[in-house]
């Protein structure tokens, strides 16, 4: 008899749905749920974006049409000049931009540049579980750099070394942190960027959440405005969050002109190009004053201090460290437990309130689970409502 599964590849039986979804798929089928599970903001795309789409609908006779497989001239002029802004790199629209098709596609494109099978990829742990699954289904392997929970989850550079070997590619960045909600201070970063150099390996900064800072906006730093990084960094920005359009599925990269070249192949084979009504919204969105900005980063630290209020009534359930930036934190459970997998599924059971475990980010995420405020002000309440329900206040 044949193997039933010798149809799968290997790489695909190795990887599972992550746990945000599982936990989101358990909890589907179930009545009046509170989902501080998934990191999908309550927010609607800002109305300017919207409307200049609306227009663009009727009056662009191209819209429906492929661009060019790095994306529109107009939008990489734009995202050059936005990253020049940020940074003050200035860089080559033509040789140091491509536009994705958000920031997951432009990771996926680069693994499958970069990773021969059995390749290394460096990743914090905890880390954005994705990132891991994506690494593995191109036949590379998630090496995991533990943070330092002690000090809130920062970065722990000197650990970096040890970590190193001929088969490592890459090391992976997200600042502020999914799933911590850490910023990584720029002596920590700087001292990766020079360990990076040293070695010969990329830095792929993963950036979705640097428009969340609250009023650590000041401890934020960008690593790639360092100049000495250009050839070994390549930066990948998403409007799925600071924009609210993550169903558009759109972002753009910063990238060397060498690494732009042979990521381009991957990215024209498996994509050919990033929608085009998503480039031109992301156009409008680069384009245009971001007003929404502003009441987006206000809602969002009144939610943070919601649920750290809410937190600190259960101290023998939770201890945590104040979230930083982004728009999650990542308890550690002090309750009576086995694992943070049985100890969600639990609580799901019992109060219909959804949480995604820590381990799914890896090995230090065991006994921690994540929360996302990025939801209703009431879904919070409710959701902490049932757990002090739960566990006694
Ligand atoms: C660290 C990180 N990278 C990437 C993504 C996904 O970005 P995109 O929607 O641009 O694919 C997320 C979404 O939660 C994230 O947290």
């Amino acid at each position: 008899m044949t193997d039933a599964r010798a149809w799968l590849a290997e790489n695909v039986a190795g990887i599972t749905v992550s746990a945000i979804k599982e936990m989101a798929m358990r909890a589907a089928p179930l009545d009046d749920v509170a989902s501080l599970t998934w990191g999908l903001p309550s927010f609607q795309t800002p109305a300017y974006i919207r409307a200049a789409v609306k227009n663009l609908l009727d009056s662009d006779p191209e819209l429906g049409m492929y661009s060019l497989p790095d994306g529109l001239p107009s939008l990489r002029r734009a995202a050059a000049a936005a990253h020049e802004a940020a940074t003050g790199i200035a860089v080559d629209p033509d040789r140091n931009v491509t536009i994705t098709a958000g920031n997951m596609q432009g990771l996926n494109a680069l693994f499958h540049t970069l990773l021969n099978p059995g390749d290394e990829i460096i990743v914090t742990d905890p880390g954005f579980a994705s990132h891991f699954q994506q690494i593995r289904l191109c036949r590379g392997v998630p090496v995991f750099w533990p943070l330092d929970a002690a000090q809130g989850w920062q970065l722990d550079p000197e650990a970096l070394p040890g970590l190193i070997t001929p088969r490592t590619k890459a090391i992976v960045l997200v600042s502020p942190s999914n799933p911590t909600g850490k910023i990584f201070s720029e002596a920590k970063l700087r001292r990766v960027g020079e360990i990076a150099r040293q070695h010969d390996v990329k830095i792929l900064l993963d950036d979705p959440y640097s428009h969340f800072c609250y009023e650590n906006r000041d401890s934020y730093f960008n690593l790639s405005s360092v100049p000495e990084l250009a050839d070994s960094l390549i930066y990948l920005f998403t409007f799925s969050k600071a924009y609210a359009m993550t169903g558009w599925r759109i972002g753009y990269m910063i990238l060397p002109e060498a690494v732009k070249k042979e990521v381009l192949k991957v990215h024209d084979a498996t994509l050919i190009c990033a929608p085009r009504v998503s480039q031109l919204a992301a156009l409008t969105a680069l384009t245009e004053e971001p007003v929404h900005l502003k009441e987006f980063e206000g809602v969002l630290a009144r939610r943070r201090a919601l649920i750290c209020e809410r937190l600190d009534r259960l101290p023998h359930v939770f201890d945590y460290h104040k979230p930083e930036g982004a728009y999650y934190v990542f308890p550690r459970i002090v309750a009576q437990h086995g694992n943070a997998h049985d100890f969600c599924i639990d609580v799901l059971e019992k109060t219909h309130v959804t949480l995604t475990p820590g381990a799914a980010f890896g090995p230090s995420g065991e006994h921690h689970l994540r929360m996302a405020y990025c939801v209703a002000d009431e879904v919070i309440d409710t959701a902490f409502d049932r757990l002090e329900k739960l566990f006694g206040v």
